[in-house]
C-alpha cells in the first residue's frame, strides 16, 4: 500500500472523510470533584461559545450538523469517543465528517502518541469500510513541534491498521477480502509552512511502518513457503542495489568449519538446511557519536518441539518462531530506505540463525550433548529448548563484532506468555543506562516491554552431570532460565539486551491500528533506539 500526503485548507479540500480531532478532557471529575456536565471541556467548550475560524468552516460544511451535536450532547469529547456523520448535502466536498476525541495536552507523551496512531488506525478502517481512498485529517490548530510528531504518528497508525496479508486468500476468498487497498492519500489541513517541516518525519514514519508490515509478512507467511533459505534470499534481496548494505551467508559446511554444532545440532531433524545470514550496515560518514550494533533474532522457521513434540495446539501458530529474525531483517532494511536526511550514522550488524525444528531420525535427542562455537557443551534435555541452542551460537559469533552494544530477540518461552500476556515482552538488560534508553524506545513507539530479572540465583538449576551445562532447568522461572542460558555466551562487557517477544510477536486479538497475526513487535522501537544513540 502506499500512502500519498499533501496539504491544503478547509475550504478547498474533496475528501470521503474528514477527521476532526477534538480536544478531551483526560480526567472526567473537575477538580472539585463533581462530574462534568457533557460536551463540557476543551475546544468542544470553545466550540459551544464561538469557535476557532476552522472549526467554524468545519460546521458551516456540515451544515452546521457538528455545532448541533455539541449542544445536545450527543458526542462527549472524551478518551476514546468519536462520532461520524455522513454529509447532509448530496454534492458535498466532504461526504463524511468524523469527530474523534483526542486528549488535550500542551506537549506528547507515549500516551497521546498512541492516541494520534489510534486515530491514524482508525481512519484507516474506516476508508475501508466508506468506501473511499481519500482521507483528511483536520490539524490546522496544532503547534508545529507537535503537529510533526502527531502527523507522523497518524501515518504510522494508518499504515499500520491498513495491513492485510491476502497473498494466499484462494478463489474461495470474497472480492474485498483478496484486493487490498492499493494506495490511500491523506491530506493533512494546516498551514503550508508548518506541513513543509512536517513532511521529513511523515516520511520518515512511512518507511518504519512499511517495515514493521515488511515483518508481518514474513511472520504471516506459511512454514513450508518460508524455509531457512527463503530468509536468505530475503536478505540477499534486501542488499541488492542499496547504499551501504552488505550480506554473507554461512552455509551448512560453513557453519561445519565455524564449529557452530548446536545451530547444526538442532537442524539435524529437518531436510532443510540451516544458516548463518550476517548483514551489515555501514553509515555514510561516521562521527564521534557512531556506534557499533549488534541485532541477532531467532530465526526458527517453524518449531515442532523436535522430538520433545508439541501438542497440536501448541504448534498452531509456530510459523511465528521466527518474528525476531523477520524483526531485526526489516530494521536494516528500512535503515537503507530512510530518505537521505534521516539516514543514521551508526555501524549495524544483524545475525540470523536459522533453522527447523523438526522430528525425523537424525533429529537431535533428549540427553545429547552439543557443542557451540566457544566450545561450551550443552546438554540437550528438552529439543523445544532450541531457540537458545541456535542464538548461543550467534552470540558466540558476534565476539567477531566490536559491538557497543547488542540486542537479541527472540520468541523464546511460553513461560514469558504465561508470565506478561501477548501485550508485554519481557526486557532482560546487563546495563542500567541501556536499559533506560531501550524503555524508552520501545514507549514512544507504543511497544510494551516489562523488565525481568538476570537473576544469578537460578543458574544452578542448568547445572548439568556431564556437560557444562543444560538446556532447561529442572522447573523454575523458564523465562529468566532461557535469559541465564543466553547470558552465559555473550561476550564480557558490553551492554546487552535480549528481549523475550513470544507474546507480542503474533496476537490472536489485536489493537486499533495491530489486528491478528503477526505484529512486526520491536521494529519501529529498535529504530527509534538507533535513532536515540
Ligand atoms: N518457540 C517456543 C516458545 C514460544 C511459545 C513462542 C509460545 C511463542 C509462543 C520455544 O522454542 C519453546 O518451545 N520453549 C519452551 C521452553 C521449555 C522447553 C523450557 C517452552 O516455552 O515451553
Ligand atoms: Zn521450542
Ligand atoms: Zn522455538
Amino acid at each position: 500500500m502506499r500512502i500519498l500526503f499533501n496539504s491544503t485548507s478547509i475550504e478547498k479540500v474533496r475528501t470521503g472523510l474528514l477527521i476532526i480531532p477534538v480536544a478531551a478532557e483526560t480526567s472526567k471529575k473537575s477538580a472539585s470533584g463533581a462530574k462534568k456536565k457533557k460536551g463540557a471541556g476543551g475546544e468542544w467548550a470553545r466550540f459551544e461559545q464561538g469557535a476557532k475560524p476552522w472549526l467554524k468552516k468545519a460546521d458551516a460544511l456540515s451544515q452546521n450538523f457538528l455545532s448541533q451535536q455539541a449542544k445536545n450532547g450527543d458526542f462527549t469529547p472524551q478518551p476514546g469517543k468519536r462520532l461520524e456523520i455522513a454529509s447532509p448535502l448530496r454534492d458535498a466536498r466532504i461526504k463524511n465528517f468524523r469527530l474523534s476525541s483526542i486528549s488535550s495536552s500542551s506537549s506528547i507523551s507515549d500516551d497521546i502518541l498512541n492516541e494520534w496512531r489510534r486515530l491514524g488506525g482508525d481512519a484507516a478502517r474506516s476508508a475501508k469500510r466508506l468506501n473511499t481512498a481519500e482521507l483528511a485529517v483536520l490539524v490546522a490548530h496544532l503547534k508545529k513541534d507537535i503537529f510533526e510528531q502527531a502527523a507522523a504518528a497518524i501515518v504510522e497508525g494508518a499504515i499500520l491498521a491498513n495491513y492485510e496479508f491476502t497473498k494466499f486468500k484462494g478463489t474461495g476468498a470474497k472480492k474485498a477480502e483478496k484486493k487490498p487497498i492499493g494506495k490511500l492519500s491523506l491530506t493533512f489541513l494546516a498551514d503550508a509552512r508548518i506541513s513543509q517541516a512536517a513532511k521529513q518525519s511523515i516520511a520518515e514514519s512511512s518507511v518504519i511502518a512499511e517495515s514493521a508490515c515488511f515483518a508481518r509478512d514474513l511472520v504471516n507467511t506459511p512454514p513450508s513457503d518460508l524455509l531457512p533459505v527463503a530468509l536468505v534470499k530475503h536478505a540477499r534481496e534486501i542488499v541488492k542495489k542499496r547504499r551501504g548494505l552488505s550480506v554473507k551467508i554461512y552455509d551448512k559446511s560453513a557453519l561445519g568449519k565455524l564449529k557452530a554444532f548446536a545451530l547444526l545440532g538442532v537442524s539435524r531433524g529437518s531436510s532443510s538446511d540451516p544458516y548463518l545470514i550476517h548483514l551489515r550496515y555501514l553509515p555514510r560518514k561516521r562521527t564521534k557519536k557512531t556506534k557499533v550494533v549488534t541485532l541477532i533474532g531467532k530465526g526458527i522457521t517453524f518449531d515442532s518441539g523436535g522430538l520433545s513434540l508439541k501438542t497440536g495446539k501448541g504448534m498452531e501458530d509456530m510459523k511465528c518462531d521466527m518474528a525476531g529474525a523477520a524483526c531485526v531483517l526489516s530494521v536494516i532494511r528500512a535503515m537503507s530506505l530512510l530518505p537521505s536526511a534521516s539516514q543514521l550514522e551508526h555501524e549495524v550488524h544483524v545475525l540470523i540463525p536459522t533453522a527447523e525444528n523438526m522430528v525425523s531420525g537424525p533429529s537431535v535427542k533428549p540427553g545429547d550433548v552439543l557443542r557451540a562455537m566457544n566450545g561450551k557443551t550443552i546438554e540437550v534435555l528438552n529439543t523445544d529448548a532450541e531457540g537458545r541452542l541456535i542464538l548461543a551460537d550467534a552470540l558466540c559469533f558476534s565476539q567477531r563484532i566490536p559491538s557497543d552494544y547488542i540486542v537479541d530477540l527472540a520468541t523464546l518461552t511460553g513461560a514469558c506468555v504465561v508470565a506478561l500476556g501477548s501485550e508485554y515482552a519481557g526486557l532482560f538488560v546487563n546495563n542500567s543506562d541501556f536499559e533506560k534508553l531501550l524503555q524508552r524506545a520501545f514507549g514512544t513507539a507504543g511497544e510494551k516491554v516489562w523488565p525481568l530479572p538476570l537473576a544469578s540465583e537460578y543458574r544452578g538449576e542448568m547445572e548439568s552431570q556431564i556437560a557444562d551445562l543444560r538446556n532447561i532447568g529442572t522447573g523454575g522461572p523458564g523465562a529468566i532460565l532461557g535469559a541465564l542460558f543466553l547470558k552465559e555466551f555473550v561476550p564480557a562487557n558490553v551492554p546487552w539486551a535480549h528481549l523475550d517477544i513470544a507474546g507480542p510477536a503474533f496476537v490472536t486479538k489485536g489493537n486499533e491500528y495491530i489486528h491478528r497475526g503477526g505484529t512486526g513487535f520491536g521494529v519501529r522501537s529498535l529504530l527509534n533506539l538507533l535513532r536515540a544513540l
